[in-house]
Formats: C-alpha cells, structure tokens, sequence
C-alpha cells in the first residue's frame, strides 16, 4: 500500500491546483519496485512530467509542505511535510542524463517525456513507474519489462553502455543481487566484467568518483548479508573500482558483530597497505580514520605483548564498533586483554597522594603497581 500522504498530494493537486501547476505526478525508482514485490517503502520518488518547483510552490502555499532544497540543474527539489512532519520527499522533474565520460556526474535536460526519464535509469527493475491518478487509481507504465524480471527474479540494466556510463551501478547491481536474493542477468555479468577490464574503470575511486563510489559501498556493507555482497564483489572483480592495485580482501566470518558500514568495510580490506588512504578517498570520518589507524598500529606492532594502562585505556575508548573489529582481527587477543583489565590496579589516584606521592610520580606508580599484577597473573 502506498502511504496516505501520496494521495492527499495527488487529490490537492486535482482540488486546487492551477494548469501551471496541473501535471501528470508519477511514482518512481525503488518505491515502485518494493510496492510492487510488497516490501516496505522507505523513500519515496516523485516525478513531476513538467515542473517540480512548480509542484513543491503549490504544496509550500497550500501549507502543506515545506521547501527544503532546490537542485536546480537537475530540476529536483526536496519537501518537508508539515505532518506527519518527519517525512521529507524528493520531487524530480522528468529529465535525460547526458555522461560527458565514464563515471561523471551526468547532465541533465528536461523535462522530457515520461519514457525517456525512464530510460536514463539503472535497472529494469528500477524503470517502472506509476501515474498516479485522483481516487488512489494509477496506471503502471512499464516500458522496459520491469515487472516481467522483478516475477524472474533479475538484475538487468537498460542498455549496454549503462555501467560503463555509471559504474556505480555495478556496486547497485551486486546489492539488489545480494537483498532481494535476485541473480544479475548473463548479459549484465559480461557487461560488468567488460567494464572492469577497461584501464579508465580501474582505481576509479582514486580519480573522480570517490564519494559516490563510497556511498554505494555504503549501501552495500549496511545490508546484513553484506559478507555475500563482499563475495559477489570479489568474485566478479569489482574492487578494482576502489583501486588499480589487486587488493587483498578480508571474507572470513566475523566472531563479533561489525553494525556499521565502516568496520565492515575496514575488516574486509585490513590486509592493504594503502588502508587509510582507501577510506579517505571513500570519504570516511576523520574519527574513524583515527580509531582505524590506532588498530593498524597496535597490531602491526603487536602492541599486546608491551602492554600499559594507557594502551588499555585507549582500547576501551575505542567505539564499540572499532573494539569488535580489533578483535574480530586478532581473536587470540581476546583473553589476553581481559588478562591485562584484570591486572589495572584497584587503588585510587588520591589514595596514592595520601601516600605521598605526587605529579608524574602516580602514574609511575600506578604502571609499577599493574606491571607487578600482571607477572602475578601470568605465574
Ligand atoms: N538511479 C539510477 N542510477 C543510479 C542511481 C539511481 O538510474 N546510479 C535511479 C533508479 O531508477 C533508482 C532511483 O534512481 O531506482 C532512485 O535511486 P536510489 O534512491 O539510489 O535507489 P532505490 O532504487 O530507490 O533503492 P533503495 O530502495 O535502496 O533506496
């Protein structure tokens, strides 16, 4: 079913609206698909066949909405509903893209008409569209057979220069590969591998598409299956996209549970020199960057086996995230650190000043006092 707002948009529309302002609204992209396999809807994609703006002015008037953002040279503009007030759309205006070279951010012309904003897209699959029509009726326009290999249970693109146009797709193509459980096309792996055999694809990431590259990564590494998502990457090739160099990927299973994206994708690539460089060319938090790179160094420099309390410290400071990665790398550490937490001494700073000890004096004392626990503990 499709949510409550969707129609109350469409009836203000057919109520109030003006001729500038009267269009042919379509629903589009992912929500389409998930309405049509009846998986929940999350986002919500409109496509207005004239203007956009036009449609998010009107909705803005009539206080039912509130403008949010503008892209203008993509004739897309974002809306906050006033209520329910947490949910906020994108209406796009019918456009085609036009990719100057492989991976560009692509130029848009529109509007234009309803099948050809179709065409520019990824997937058949991702293709249909529903016009949708006052009395919650719509009329489903499916031009490329979308729904004939949503029933098929498969990944195919439009046109064979798709992902050599966008790359990113082969990232999009393994995750709905990967979520629904669905098989990419024959044709498409052939097109997938063709793509990454070409010199300007590799260490794509490296040049131009970084961020993007990243955010379908992203993507990827968020779905709970995303060991499969790593496999299928690994087995057609598709790391190159990160970088020229063969890099080494990491599929073990983990032992303790990695929740976000970032470990994920830090675990699977540990073995690469280039580690940090990858992650901040895939544009990763400074914050993380800092928990990852403290990892790479103790273990490089087996860091366990001259323990302090600061380095103890320091491990438990690191998110919990970051702390599971550590020891989903070096599992054996795992009883050897509890060793060592078991080893801090018990006293108190001030309870060492009553004793007469001061300054930088403490904390001596403080890794005295552990240093002997710990040869304690290990006899
Ligand atoms: N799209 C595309 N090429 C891309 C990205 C997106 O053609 N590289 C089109 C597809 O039609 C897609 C729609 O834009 O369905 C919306 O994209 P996005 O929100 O990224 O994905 P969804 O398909 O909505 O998937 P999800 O449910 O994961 O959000």
């Amino acid at each position: 079913m499709l949510a409550k707002f969707i129609w109350e948009i469409i009836d203000l529309v057919e109520e109030k609206a003006d001729e500038k302002v009267k269009q042919k609204i379509y629903l589009v992209g992912g929500a389409v698909r998930d309405f049509l396999i009846g998986e929940e809807i999350i986002d919500y994609d409109l496509l207005c066949e004239k203007s956009a703006l036009a449609l998010a002015e009107f909705l803005q008037t009539e206080n039912y909405a509130q403008i949010v953002s503008i892209h203008e040279s993509f004739g897309t503009v974002k809306i906050q509903l006033n209520s329910p007030a947490n949910i906020q759309l994108d209406l796009a205006t019918t456009r085609t893209e036009i990719y100057e070279f492989s991976g560009a951010l692509p130029i848009a012309q529109y509007p234009q008409n309803i099948n050809i904003d179709l065409a520019r897209r990824d997937f058949t699959i991702n293709a249909i569209a529903l016009e949708l029509k006052p009395n919650q009726e719509f009329e489903i326009i499916d031009i490329f057979a979308g729904q004939a290999d949503l029933k098929n249970k498969c990944i195919k693109v439009l046109h064979d220069l798709s992902y050599f146009e966008d790359p990113t797709r082969i990232l999009r193509a393994i995750r709905f590969a990967v979520r629904f459980n669905y098989k990419i096309s024959e044709i498409d792996l052939k097109l997938i591998t063709e793509t990454l055999n070409k010199p300007q694809i590799q260490g794509l990431a490296e040049k131009i598409r970084g961020i993007r590259i990243g955010i379908e990564l992203k993507r990827l590494l968020e779905l709970n299956n995303y060991l499969d998502g790593a496999c299928l990457m690994t087995e057609l090739g598709a790391w190159t996209l990160l970088s020229k160099e063969n890099l080494i990927i990491n599929l073990n299973p983990t032992d303790l549970p990695l929740p976000s994206w970032q470990a994920r994708l830090a675990y699977l690539l540990w073995n690469n020199h280039n580690l940090l460089n990858l992650l901040e060319l895939l544009g990763f938090e400074k914050k993380i960057q800092k928990q990852i790179g403290f990892i790479q160094n103790i273990i490089n420099q087996n860091a366990l086996n001259q323990p302090s309390i600061k380095l103890i410290k320091e491990i438990n400071n690191l998110d919990l995230d970051f702390y599971n990665l550590l020891f989903n790398l070096r599992p054996a550490w795992q009883n050897q650190f509890k060793l060592l937490e078991k080893a801090l001494p018990q006293i108190k700073p001030l309870e060492l000043i009553e004793q007469g000890f001061s300054g930088i004096e403490i904390n001596q004392r403080l890794e005295y006092l552990f240093q002997e626990n710990l040869l304690r503990l290990k006899q």
